[in-house]
């Protein structure tokens, strides 16, 4: 069936894009899934902000440390007349370096920032965050990512360059045949000259991965479980969570960190939303997130798969951490 029929026959059927969405991953076999996309309600936003100030999650720290060195370095690869275009809200923290750096690039004329992001309350509080620097304009696009980049790229002033942030390591969340996919449509709504800032975290020893996933004081169980509290509260469900545990594991193949949740026992649960009563055996795990872990060297052929030159690279040793420059071919 193609996809826009099932889209649409999940319309009707579903009251919601997140119940057809918990419909289709709970009664996928053999492994229970669901998208990582929906851990980020505002319980899951808030559970991951605390995430990134654990001494075990060493990954926006190490990027906080990439950008506080190198925002400098990485605007002097690119023209005064930027705009930039932000695939997801993110932390004003990192992001501020990038934009004072630009603005100071170009003191007579403003630098237009456009975050791209579907949570409203997020893109309210990223105007609060950075609505301060001088000479930079905020204008929101509350869409999906590429919906978003499509519509920045076509309404940017004439003779003004693109440059895409996409940080954090949040490309981590596509497997690498999906991320490759992703950077080529991003290379289809961009012009020659264009370019992309691209955060990846990279492999490190199994058990410093394993601890930034499994943390000793459970924050990261919480930001999992939620989404089971969540499918409770939104979807009118009665998952008992007390059966449920969070699960970290490397995937070698994969080189990924999958998150899971595990059922200590057979559980029966009705989420009526959904229209689906499910079973789980003992054991038996839901797969909720996939961060995938990058070598540095990876980056040079996957640019160039999608379209891009990888021009420049700044690295984060202490934890390992790579920003790369893609510029658009
Ligand atoms: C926000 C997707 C980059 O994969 O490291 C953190 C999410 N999940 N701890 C990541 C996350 C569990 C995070 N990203």
């Amino acid at each position: 069936m193609p996809l826009a029929t099932t889209h649409a026959a999940h319309l009707s059927r579903f009251p919601s894009a997140f119940a057809a969405a918990v419909h289709d991953g709970l009664t996928h076999s053999p492994q229970k899934e669901l998208p990582s996309m929906y851990l980020y309600d505002e319980v899951g936003s808030a559970l991951f902000e605390v995430i990134t100030a654990l001494p075990e999650y060493g990954v926006t720290r190490a990027e906080e440390r990439v950008l506080s060195a190198h925002s400098a370095d990485i605007v002097a690869e690119l023209p005064r007349n930027v705009t930039v275009a932000e695939l997801g809200s993110g932390s004003g923290r990192k992001t501020r370096r990038i934009l004072e750096a630009l603005s100071k690039k170009r003191p007579s004329g403003a630098t237009e920032y456009c975050p791209i992001e579907i949570s409203p309350a997020a893109l309210q509080l990223c105007k609060r965050e950075l609505g301060d620097i001088e000479r930079v304009s905020i204008v929101g696009y509350e869409r999906d990512y590429l919906a978003g980049l499509a519509e920045v790229s076509a309404n940017r002033r004439e003779g003004e360059v693109l440059l895409v942030l996409f940080l954090g390591s949040t490309i981590g969340n596509f497997s690498r045949l999906a991320a490759t996919r992703f950077l080529k449509s991003i290379r289809g709504m961009l012009k020659p000259g264009d370019a992309l800032l691209l955060g990846m975290d990279l492999l490190k020893p199994l058990d410093t991965l394993i601890a930034a996933y499994d943390d000793p004081i459970g924050v990261t169980a919480a930001f999992n479980l939620n989404l089971l509290a969540r499918i409770n509260r939104e979807l009118d469900a009665d998952i008992p969570l007390d059966a449920f545990q969070h699960l970290a594991r490397f995937n070698p193949d994969a080189r990924s960190i999958e998150m899971h949740l595990r059922a200590t026992r057979p559980v029966t649960a009705t989420i009526r939303a959904a229209k689906l009563t499910v079973e789980f055996r003992q054991g038996e795990t839901i797969w909720t997130e996939s961060s995938h872990k990058y070598s540095a060297e990876e980056v040079g052929p996957l640019a160039s798969d999608a379209g891009f030159r990888c021009t420049r690279q700044w690295t984060d040793k202490e934890w390992g951490f790579a920003e790369s420059l893609l510029v658009a071919g």
